[in-house]
């Protein structure tokens, strides 16, 4: 009894250790310190921006809910692998991005990547969108409202087409969290107080920005068969 109560509890303390040594925040914010991230980039919240100007003299967008809006894992590999999500260098509508962000390790990106996920605003719930093949969203997203106009999305026959003044949504699905892109629908003032993009509270209804959410979370790459 004894030498089973003994197992039992040294299991449960390995398990505790190793569940520290994975998820360490804290590591991940050192390596985001040292790698001077903190010169473009902003993790504490909320939101710092509050005129145009505030926006225009970031040299990097803000990470603060970094958490809610990307996919873990979608994160670790970018860190270590960065590939334009802008067709624009950024704050820019004339310069295109020359794709020169800074990359990092394997092992510092997943570290990195576990400190950004625990950046959260509070502000998102999880569950509430239903990703899919969302007819109504898609026609919300190419014609009712055309978000199209501004953002890259993979349209028929596999070409790339939309606009390319806001960030490409192109594989969307694997990059963001479908319930955040509702969010900032709903609440563009809690993640982006001075508004590069068009509100959309008023014109859509909470239940068709749900549909545009789902159709822009389905955004993933074709299986290859
Ligand atoms: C010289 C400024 C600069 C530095 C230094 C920098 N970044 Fe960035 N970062 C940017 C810009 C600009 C973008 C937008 C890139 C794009 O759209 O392709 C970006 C995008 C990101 C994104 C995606 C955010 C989003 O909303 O699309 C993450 C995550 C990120 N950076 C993390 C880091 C980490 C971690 C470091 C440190 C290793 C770092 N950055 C260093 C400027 C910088
Ligand atoms: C007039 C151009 C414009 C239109 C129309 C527009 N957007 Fe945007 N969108 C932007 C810009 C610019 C940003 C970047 C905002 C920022 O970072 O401040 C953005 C950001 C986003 C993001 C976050 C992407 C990221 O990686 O940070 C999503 C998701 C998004 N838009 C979805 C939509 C949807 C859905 C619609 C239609 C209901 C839409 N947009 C319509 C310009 C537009």
């Amino acid at each position: 009894m004894r030498a089973l109560l003994t197992v039992t509890i040294s299991a449960t303390c390995l398990m505790a250790m190793v569940s520290v040594s994975k998820a360490d925040p804290a590591a991940g914010q050192a390596v985001f310190k040292a790698k001077e991230c903190v010169a473009c980039h902003y993790t504490e919240g909320p939101a710092r921006e509050k005129t145009i100007e505030d926006q225009l003299a970031k040299k990097g967008p803000e990470l603060w809910y970094a958490g809610d809006k990307f996919q873990a894992e979608w994160l670790a590999g970018w860190l270590a692998d960065p590939k334009p999500i802008r067709p624009m260098k950024f704050n820019s509508l004339t310069e295109e991005n020359a794709g020169d962000h800074p990359a990092l390790g394997a092992e510092e990106s997943a570290t990195v990547a576990e400190f950004l996920m625990s950046l959260t605003s509070g502000e998102v719930e999880a569950g509430t969108v239903k990703v899919k093949k969302n007819a109504k969203g898609r026609q919300i997203f190419t014609k009712k409202m055309p978000c199209s106009g501004c953002h890259q999305y993979t349209g028929r026959k596999k070409v790339i087409a939309g606009g390319r003044s806001g960030p490409s949504l192109v594989d969307a699905g694997v990059r963001l969290n479908a319930d955040w892109i509702l969010a900032y629908l709903k609440k563009p003032e809690v993640f982006k107080p001075v508004k590069m993009m068009p509100v959309f509270v008023g014109l859509l209804s909470d239940k068709d920005m749900a549909n545009v959410a789902s159709y822009v979370g389905n955004f993933k790459p074709k299986k290859k068969k």
